[in-house]
């Protein structure tokens, strides 16, 4: 079952305080990066308030990127409430991509004013943002004087800095040295393809940028580095808890004295006190923690969990589980029944069977299901298996398609199905001058379009039509009516930008009514919680404040809604940890065969997607891998060997 994040704006206060730390820079973890971003606002708040009573100026170094947007909001917040006054301001800010117009979507002078300066009242000759503009022959001039004028200042009271996945702080990637100052740099192959997303693809991704150095973020008095989401977890762990070295940066900070890292719980999932909590502190040893634990010996150890033995536990760490339970041999086949429990072919329940042991309840016999899909290709490539077998199982599956995903089809594509159009008018003789014209504006824009340019509603529109017809297709190849295919088009989305309006009222009551519509016993939605700012995340926050909304309004059993189940499956990202897997859909390889070709269906996602981020393989090869890793796990566990396996956690509010 998946926690709910403790409502609470203190730090994570499990084994904080334990007597072993493998953390070598001080680490706060929140339960969410709203609570943690309040915290650290709160720390530059009271640091410029302390300079306006000693009548001094507050130098800020700050960032951009999507880490830091929750601080300014919370600054913004306290300006407007609290008469937080930032006169006595003057910042720095880390970096800006060369060449780059100030007035470019992508420009970070542009970001730093929509995000900040516009709304406080920071006097407009006191922040500063390297020029992307200069020519190149004068940047290294522009650097000095750059680092020149921080030194002049006085020198950084504060540093904030956010950490890409490589481990770059600013834009010093993985080789920069701990002497460097501001400089102009060449960006990584990983940092480009994370920032093509704003780019609209890597060609249109500037190489360069101007940074400043790691000894300029280094002199600041004061730094603090916010991490938000699973996908930084890796580099955050090795940040903290490795080496110093010049392939992660950011381990840099260990050397400094007063950083602190501010991560929320999902970036910090791979220290060692959350992994393996049971080797820095006594913990509880509850269901959960002893699935994670046998686990996570029989995988360290590479040996079945039935072949474990008492020594196994205690070599490693795990000697108070075997305290508390007895032997190993009684330990093991409680796990191992545990796992067993959750594989199942009938995701929807196996009718006149004993249900006591099964995920899913085997009443009633047809269920109606609703599968909410973030954009229209989630639901078969993250639980395509599922899908099928729920369909082929007699169940009254639909799919809610929760956004239109239209900004995810590239321009040539759009072009060619609106000429599609055209020609198969002329062929009929249909006459409609409205698709001609479309066509025609559609072209004259695109003849012109710039980096900077939103596409025009027509052109949305087409994508998102094409996104609607390979949907639909899917649902078809899976075999159910298209009519039970419902296309939500949640307004948050519906910004035409990469940057998405937060939730809003009409998602949840448009969420709501396609709930109270079909009355479903299963829900299943994307609990992705890898990318915090996404829109998998916002997606799942719609389902879910629907479902406490439709269950708080009547909480007997005539509500529909207090006997539906809901299942998370997990997005393209990552995987439940297989401790936490509370169903897991078995697939043959004839299944993971039609799988594939149900996301074939997707041609507009296929070879060399707009969004292809930092993974250069297709969906398709993404899904397989994913799925054939889980049933190889389960397999190494001592747990049958399956082609493939989906897995879900439910949720339980
Ligand atoms: C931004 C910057 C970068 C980002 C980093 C993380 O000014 O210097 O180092 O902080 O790339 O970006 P997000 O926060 O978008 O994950």
């Amino acid at each position: 079952m998946i926690a709910e994040p403790a409502h609470t704006d203190a730090p994570f206060s499990g084994p904080l305080q334990s007597a072993i730390t493998y953390e070598k820079i001080p680490t706060n973890i929140y339960a969410d990066a709203k609570a943690a971003s309040r915290a650290v606002a709160h720390e530059i708040a009271d640091l410029i308030r302390q300079k306006q009573g000693e009548g001094k100026p507050c130098i800020l170094g700050l960032a951009t990127g999507s880490s830091p947007k929750t601080v300014y909001a919370e600054l913004i917040r306290m300006h407007r409430e609290e008469g937080l006054s930032f006169r006595n301001v003057v910042s720095f800010n880390l970096d800006e991509y060369f060449p780059m117009e100030p007035d470019s979507l992508q420009s970070y002078w542009r970001f730093m004013r929509e995000q900040l300066f516009d709304h406080v009242d920071i006097p407009a000759g006191n922040y500063h943002v390297p020029d992307g503009t200069l020519p190149p022959d004068k940047v290294a001039q522009f650097a000095k004087q750059y680092d020149q004028q921080i030194t002049d200042a006085g020198g950084l009271d504060f540093q904030l800095l956010g950490i890409g996945g490589n481990g770059h702080i600013g834009f010093n990637e993985p080789g920069s040295l701990i002497n460097s100052h501001t400089r102009l740099m060449m960006l990584d192959h990983s940092t480009r393809a994370a920032a093509s997303v704003d780019f609209g693809g890597l060609p249109r991704t500037p190489r360069k940028a101007i940074t400043m150095g790691v000894a300029s973020i280094l002199a600041a008095k004061r730094i603090v580095l916010l991490a938000w989401g699973e996908r930084k977890a890796p580099v955050i762990a090795s940040a903290v808890e490795g080496t110093v070295t010049e392939t992660n940066p950011a381990s840099y900070l260990q050397t400094h004295p007063n950083a602190l890292f501010v991560i929320d719980e999902a970036a910090a999932s791979d220290l060692t006190r959350m992994r393996t909590p049971w080797l820095v502190d006594s913990v509880t040893w509850d269901n959960a923690m002893k699935k994670k634990a046998v686990t996570y010996l029989s995988m360290t150890l590479q040996k079945p969990i039935l072949k474990l033995t008492d020594r196994d536990y205690n070599d490693n760490g795990v000697s108070d589980l075997l305290a508390q339970y007895g032997q190993a041999y009684d330990i093991n086949i409680d796990v191992f029944n545990q796992l067993q429990h959750t594989i199942t072919g009938w995701p929807g329940g196996k009718p006149n069977a004993d249900d006591t042991n099964r995920p899913e309840r085997a009443l009633p016999e047809r269920k109606r299901v609703l599968i909410f899909s973030p954009h229209p290709d989630d639901d078969i490539i993250s639980m395509g298996g599922t899908f099928q077998r729920l369909v082929d199982q007699g169940h009254d599956v639909h799919v809610g398609y929760q956004t239109s995903g239209n900004i995810a089809v590239a321009d040539d594509e759009a072009l060619r199905f609106t000429d599609f159009v055209v020609d198969f008018n002329k062929q009929f003789g249909i006459e409609s001058p409205e698709a001609t014209h479309v066509f025609q504006d559609a072209a004259a824009f695109l003849r012109t379009k710039k980096d900077s340019d939103m596409d025009i509603d027509e052109l949305r529109y087409v994508k998102g039509v094409i996104r609607r017809g390979e949907a639909k297709s899917t649902c078809r190849f899976v075999g159910i009516p298209v009519e039970n295919a419902h296309f939500m088009n949640l307004p948050f989305y519906e910004t035409g930008k990469v940057e998405k309006k937060p939730l809003g009222e009409d998602d949840i009551r448009i969420t709501m009514e396609l709930i109270e519509k079909i009355k479903p016993h299963q829900i299943y939605a994307a609990g992705d919680l890898a990318d915090p700012h996404g829109t998998h995340k916002v997606c799942l926050d719609a389902v879910l404040e629907a479902v406490k909304r439709l269950r708080r309004a009547d909480p007997t059993p005539a509500n529909f809604m207090n006997d539906c189940w809901v299942w998370l499956y997990r997005g393209a990202w990552a995987e439940w940890d297989i401790h936490e897997i509370e169903m897991a859909v078995p697939m043959s390889p004839d299944q993971v065969m039609k799988k594939r070709l149900g996301i074939f269906k997707h041609q507009s996602q296929k070879d060399g997607v707009v969004y292809q981020g930092t993974d250069a393989r297709e969906f398709w090869q993404r899904a397989e891998e994913r799925n054939r890793t889980t049933a190889s796990r389960y397999n190494r566990l001592g747990l049958a060997e399956y082609e493939a396996m989906e897995a879900f956690v439910r949720w339980k509010g």
